[in-house]
């Protein structure tokens, strides 16, 4: 068997760094979001100190899942299926490793400023100016590394992940320069050059892509490369790959006012975003049966193999993430669901089913052959951790469905003399236990997640793999 790891023009140093870093990042970013879970159910986990109150580590929360664990896993496997998809070293390895220490260090000052209360006040680019440069840096080194690797590749043909990669990087670079250009007023408080509506259109078309282009094509650009390689298949059509690709990116970025109906914003705009919002269902899909139908002959691979059930499960609940999605853009539909838990459950969906379960899925692949080894530590702690990542989600979903449906009809219920049927304190209580299952969902959610520590640690420090079974695909 091939030994990829001993291969000596690939450059996995900086690729270690990462992928030990996301599962650093995983853990803290989920632990805060158990505590910030626990804080809706009981508000004294406060604790009456500010660096610790909802309004500053919800912020946290974010931006430790989002940017933390989803960017370091997508950074680092960026590196690793560029460089074996162009059969080629990593270009500008000091760079590279740049990146790394930038963005740790952009990481670091999230975690500092946002529990002392310094915001931008935009969801999801809530860091401050400084920092704002610092992530542009960082981002630029990395769009620099990844091109030209890219340019230096020893094949003609450019593997279809890197297409999704590379749109991620572009597009990524777009919204945050947009959306934080502002005017400094002191060293940690700016103001945006935007305001009232337009503001509010140019932070959603940004929050919107960061949800397509960070949370789903760089995402996706990882399916591509780890679903075949695990499934020892190509993958299943070369050619709906593309069409997913050009479909996915041109309808992306039209859909952002779906966040903002019945706002200020004109009202063709807000139907605008309804519309592609509804179109964007057919390329996602085709990208979630692209990936499941990879399996074509290899069913039985779901039985024996669970990382290849972490990959599957994460494309079911991807699947159903960008069908419920549409269905909450239709305007109707969104007038129910909008600042209700629904959204929470919809986002979980996406976030834990989806991010969470395609990363997990893809370093289990990653890990045995950066450092050499025949495969993870524990095949069986990789099937717990399957298991305990499914049911943690589905409590979490389910419990928000059922608030967020329960929310918005008790808040839209009225007398037959026009007065409200129940009141807003009311109502708060209604959600109460639905607050305590989710809780023990992320909990459970979060016990898979030390798992998964344990079984890299064990792996990476384990000179011979324990038990001798194999899970290390020829790549
Ligand atoms: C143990 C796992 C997790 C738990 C317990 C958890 C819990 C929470 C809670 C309680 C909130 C606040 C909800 C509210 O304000 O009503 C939240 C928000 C959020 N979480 Fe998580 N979370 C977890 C994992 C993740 C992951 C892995 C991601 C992304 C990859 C993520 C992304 C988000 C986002 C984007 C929001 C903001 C949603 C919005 O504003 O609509 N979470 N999370
Ligand atoms: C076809 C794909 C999708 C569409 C059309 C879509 C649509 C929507 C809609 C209509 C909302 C509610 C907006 C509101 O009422 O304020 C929403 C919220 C959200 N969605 Fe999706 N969604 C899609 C896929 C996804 C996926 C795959 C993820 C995660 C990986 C995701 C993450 C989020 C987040 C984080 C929010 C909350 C934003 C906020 O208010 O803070 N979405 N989405």
């Amino acid at each position: 068997m091939q030994n990829p790891a001993a291969s000596p023009p690939y450059n996995y140093r900086v690729v270690r760094q990462f992928t030990v870093m996301t599962v650093v990042w995983g853990i803290v970013g989920m632990l805060v979001g158990v505590l910030i879970a626990a804080q809706l159910a009981w508000p004294w986990f406060n604790f009456e100190t500010p660096w610790l109150s909802f309004g500053r580590i919800r912020p946290l929360h974010t931006n430790a899942v989002i940017f933390a664990f989803g960017g370091s896993a997508l950074i680092g496997t960026s590196y690793y299926v560029v460089q074996r998809t162009c059969q080629t070293t990593l270009a500008f390895p000091k760079l590279a490793g740049f990146t790394f220490w930038g963005w740790t260090a952009v990481i670091v000052a999230a975690a500092i400023t946002l529990p002392l209360g310094y915001t931008s006040t935009h969801e999801y680019a809530e860091l401050e100016w400084p920092i704002d440069i610092l992530i542009t840096v960082v981002w630029v080194a990395y769009a620099v590394v990844f091109f030209t690797t890219i340019a230096r590749r020893k094949m003609e043909h450019i593997y279809v992940a890197n297409w999704f990669y590379g749109s991620f990087i572009i597009a990524i670079a777009l919204l945050h320069i947009f959306n934080n250009l502002s005017v400094p007023v002191s060293f940690m408080k700016s103001y945006p050059v935007f305001s009232g509506t337009i503001d509010a259109m140019v932070q959603w078309w940004y929050g919107h892509n960061a949800v397509g282009f960070f949370l789903t094509a760089g995402f996706l650009g990882m399916m591509y490369y780890y679903v075949p390689i695990q499934a020892e298949r190509p993958i299943y059509s070369y050619r709906l790959s593309i069409v997913h690709f050009w479909a996915l990116i041109a309808v992306y970025m039209w859909a952002g006012p779906h966040h903002l109906h019945y706002s200020a914003l004109p009202d063709w705009a807000q139907s605008l975003g309804m519309v592609f919002s509804l179109v964007l269902l057919a390329p996602s899909w085709g990208g979630m049966i692209n990936g499941i139908m990879t399996l074509s002959g290899a069913w039985y691979k779901l039985r024996t193999d669970p990382i290849i059930r972490f990959l599957i499960v994460a494309l079911s609940f991807y699947g159903m993430s960008t069908f419920e999605g549409p269905m909450m853009s239709i305007k109707t539909v969104n007038a129910l669901s909008h600042n209700t838990d629904w959204t929470i459950g919809h986002v979980h969906s996406g976030a834990l089913g989806w991010v969470s379960m395609i990363t997990m899925g893809s370093l289990y692949v990653l890990v045995p052959r950066l450092y050499n080894r025949q495969a993870m530590y524990s095949v069986g702690w990789i099937n717990t951790h399957f298991w305990l990542a499914t049911i943690g989600t589905v409590l979490y979903i389910a419990s928000m469905w059922v608030s967020g449906v329960m929310q918005g009809l008790m808040w839209r219920a009225v007398n037959p003399d026009g007065t409200l049927t129940f009141s807003f304190i009311q109502e708060m209580e209604e959600r109460f236990p639905y607050y305590v299952v989710r809780l023990l969902g992320g909990i459970i959610f979060f016990a898979g997640m030390l798992l998964m520590a344990w079984n890299v640690y064990k792996t990476i420090r384990e000179e011979k793999n324990r038990d001798g079974e194999s899970n290390l695909a020829e790549a």
